[in-house]
């Protein structure tokens, strides 16, 4: 978002992008199995960073929430975040494949493609979550996923007693 936009609705567009990865946080620490094939120090660095996220989900919307509350301007928000959220994900991605020499390799778009849409289909099964935000009088924290950061706290060692 630019900042020759009016506060509102930059932190409404703050709010769409937590939406986003607030609901691909909870499917990492609900589906560990979907980080199979992820090098160890990889696979725990992305549970830490969801856990994080899912931590702070709703700071920037309790804010919008007192400050603004507008809840057209937050979900009309919500449909250009969708838009820059694949445009850049993809984006990063050919980058990503262009680095490793990938970048033509149809065996790796269809794999990839498989994995977010058809088997196990992360995107396709965050599709309801992902859309919740749409429902009028929303908040994150109505999908209360808190034991997710207990037990991922407790498997990854990061209890302040386990410390
Ligand atoms: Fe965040």
């Amino acid at each position: 978002m630019g900042s020759n936009l009016p506060p509102s609705r930059q932190l409404a567009g703050t709010c769409g992008a937590e939406h986003y990865t607030a609901v691909l946080a909870n499917a990492i620490l609900r589906h560990p199995e979907w980080m199979e094939g992820a090098t160890p120090d990889m696979e725990k660095l992305w549970r830490w960073h969801a856990i994080e996220e899912t931590e702070h989900k709703s700071v920037a919307f309790d804010v919008y929430r007192h400050c603004v509350g507008n809840e057209r301007l937050r979900r009309i928000v919500f449909l250009f975040v969708t838009w820059n959220f694949f445009k850049y994900t993809f984006l990063n991605t050919c980058s990503l494949l262009k680095t490793d020499g990938k970048l033509w390799s149809l065996g790796t778009w269809i794999g990839g493609i498989n994995f977010l849409w058809g088997k196990p289909g992360v995107l396709r099964k965050c599709m309801p979550d992902f859309l919740a935000y749409f429902r009028k009088g929303f908040h994150p924290w109505q999908q209360d996923n808190r034991e997710l950061i207990e037990k991922n706290l407790n498997e990854l060692e990061l209890k302040p007693s386990a410390r």
